[in-house]
Order: C-alpha cells, then structure tokens, then sequence
C-alpha cells in the first residue's frame, strides 16, 4: 500500500567533472548582466574563482561581484539588494557553500519585491512572498547543505533574539545546478567534514521523516551509502581523491532534494535555535547532535518493530555495519557506535567550544521544535543529548 504523495520540480541539473565550463553558456542564455556571489576564500585560492570570473568576462558578459564571508544575515542581504535594485540585474550565480548558495538564492528572490527580507521570513514577518525573482544558477564548492536543490533560503541573526529562519516559495527552487566535483577538491578538511556531516544527516532525518515517501526513500537510501562509502575519504583524502569528491556531491545533491520533500528531524530542529544563539556553522551543530539524538531516537522506537522509523533504521544500519548475520538488536546498537566513532574520526567540534552551556541548553531546548521526526524525544532526553557536547 503506498499513500498519495507529490513531487515538485527540479532544477536543471549539470554533474560531473568539468561541468563548470558550461557556467558562461548558461548565463548568457539568460541575459547579459551577471551579479556572482563567490566565499571569501577557497574558491579564490584554488584558482576555481579567478577561472570563473575570466570565462564570463570572456563571454562579453556584464559583471557585478559580491563576496559572502559568514552565514547570512537579513541586514545583509538588505544591503545587497538596495545595491542592485533597478540596475538590471539578468542572472544571479552563486559559486560557494551553502552559505553563499542561500546569499544568491535570497537576493535573486528579493530584488524584484519592495521591503525588506525580515518582512518576508518564516516566521519572523507577515507579508508573503509573491514568488517573482531573478534567475538564479547555483554552482556548490562544498557538499553538504544541497541547497543547490532547495526552495529556501536560511537567513540567520545571531544573539539574545537571534534565529536561523527561511524565505522560501517554489519558484525559489534554482533554474540551474552546476556541480563539478573538481571544485570541492580545494575545500579544506574541517568544512568537508562539516558539509559531509549536514549532508548525512539530512538524507537519515528525511528517510525517516514522518513525511517520507517512496521518491525520497529511494534517493536518501542510495545517499546514505554514498555517505558511508565516501565520508570519511573525502575527510582525509579530499584534495586528490575525486572519486570521494563525486559521492559526496551526490549525497548532497540527494540530500536537499529530500529534505524539501520530505522534511528534516529533531537534529535540524536543534540546529535552527543553536543558530540563533551562538556562531556554530550549522554543520557543526548537526554533526554534533546526530549520533545523540538518532542514539535516543533508536532506544525510543528499539521495543517497536512494526514502527516504519524502526525499519529504515535497521535498514541503514545494516548498510553501516561492518559485519553479517546478526540479529536486529545488534545492528542497531553497532550504528549508534558508528555514529560516535564517525563524529570522533571527523573531529566534530563540541558545541561547548561555541559557547553553548548549561544555561544555554535550557533556552535551546525551549525553542527546539521536532520537525518531522518520527518520534519524540522527552524534555530530559534533549537535554542530555545537548549536554552530551558540553
Ligand atoms: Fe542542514
């Protein structure tokens, strides 16, 4: 029996090695004012930005440059759009993480519209958006959030009120990915394991999402064997080993088609609050949580094996499990130490090291929602998950 389900669209999808080239190609089909949004750094200095650039200038495109240093922030894309409000901007490309991505993504979605991004943020403001934008071309140097596949933008203010919310409409979905993994193979160690570890949990939390269905089941499944294969090459052997690049891209090409599909769990509804307050990639935050919240999640659903969560995490366990012909209790309890193992191998930061504390975890769990999880966690269990990375 498979219950009703829908699949929206999808961005036009270029993958492979050397798919960057087609960049100049692409833009120019949609107008001859590019506004490039690149990171501060890896790009650059492995060349890949300065390459970009050059080829849309040779293709006698109009080029305005903005560099996107931090996760971003309303006040930031309001100044980015008063800039280029009226100048005739054609096509946005974004080059860069998730944090460049969703920059891109929300200043193509805002210059056409009056006000200012606050108004238009889940919510944060009332107005809706009417969903007019700007072409945007996404062309991800890391692998991780997928936004190269996603319909929102995350948006963060960081402080006392601070929040982590999303602008977002379908037509906000990218006309164009590029995804060359020959531009993740300059993204440093720390970032690949950051990315990597959002990318995991994304596909695990949408598989096992209560809103799942059988598109994002086939393609989370297939994403979580990527993960298992290439997480931890990637990590260590990132800067030549292409292979691990291209199943990670993958994975997280997968991930955000998934997770705008069939939504995100309890580590996700962690991430958004923990965003808010302190200045943790949210990588890291979701790296963190993922082998103490999916540890309870398991031991909260281990006593019900008709449960459909139980199932798929017996199926994923399976696929991480280093050994055959056990019984189900075993693989279980071998994919909670999995999970410990893989943050310890990737050097996953403490939440601590950002400031989160005892306090601090009281004010999280407050404001911690559970998303799509497929079942709850007690106020006791969130609190012990977060003090697990104090
Ligand atoms: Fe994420």
């Amino acid at each position: 029996m498979i219950d009703p389900f829908q699949f929206s669209s999808l961005p036009e999808i270029l993958f492979g090695e050397g798919v960057r080239n087609e960049l100049p190609a692409a833009a120019m089909k949609r107008g001859k004012r590019v506004l490039l949004f690149t990171g501060s750094s890896s790009v650059h200095n492995s060349g890949h930005g300065e390459e970009i650039i050059s080829g849309l200038k040779a293709a006698n495109l109009l080029l305005d440059h903005e560099i996107i240093a931090h996760e971003p922030s309303p006040t930031l894309i309001d100044r980015i759009v008063d800039q280029y409000r009226g100048s005739g901007v054609d096509v946005v490309v974004a080059v860069g993480g998730g944090s460049v991505m969703d920059a891109g993504k929300a200043v193509s979605a805002m210059i056409p519209v009056e006000g200012s991004i606050r108004d238009y943020l889940e919510g944060v403001g009332e107005k809706k958006h009417p969903g007019d934008k700007i072409p945007f071309i996404a062309m991800p140097t890391t692998s991780g959030t997928g936004s190269e596949m996603t319909k929102n933008a995350v948006i963060s203010e960081v402080g006392e009120q601070g929040f982590k919310k999303s602008l977002r409409h379908d037509n906000f979905i990218p006309e164009l990915a590029i995804i060359d993994p020959e531009m993740m193979l300059s993204c440093p160690a720390d970032l690949t394991a950051a990315a990597g570890m959002d990318a995991f949990t994304q596909l695990l939390e949408s598989y096992v999402s209560v809103e799942a269905n059988p598109m994002t089941d086939a393609l989370a499944l297939q994403g979580l064997k990527q993960i298992k294969k290439y997480l931890l090459r990637a990590y260590l052997e990132g800067d030549q080993n292409i292979e691990a690049r291209s199943g990670m891209a993958l994975a997280a090409m997968f991930s955000g088609i998934t997770l705008s599909h069939a939504g995100l769990g309890l580590v996700h509804g962690f991430a958004s609050p923990l965003g808010g307050f302190y200045h943790i990639p949210h990588g890291v935050a979701c790296g963190s949580l993922m082998a103490p919240v999916f540890a309870r999640t398991i031991d909260n659903l281990q006593d019900r094996p008709d449960h459909p969560a139980i199932q798929k995490l017996l199926i994923v366990s399976k696929v991480f499990a280093d050994f055959k012909y056990k019984k189900d209790l075993e693989y279980l309890k071998a994919f909670k130490e999995k999970l410990i193992h893989i943050t310890k191998l990737l050097e996953v930061p403490l939440l601590s090291a950002y400031g989160l504390n005892e306090e601090g975890i009281q004010k999280v769990v407050e404001r911690t929602s559970h998303k799509c999880h497929p079942v709850k966690l007690t106020q006791e269990q969130m609190v012990d998950a977060l003090r697990n990375r104090i």
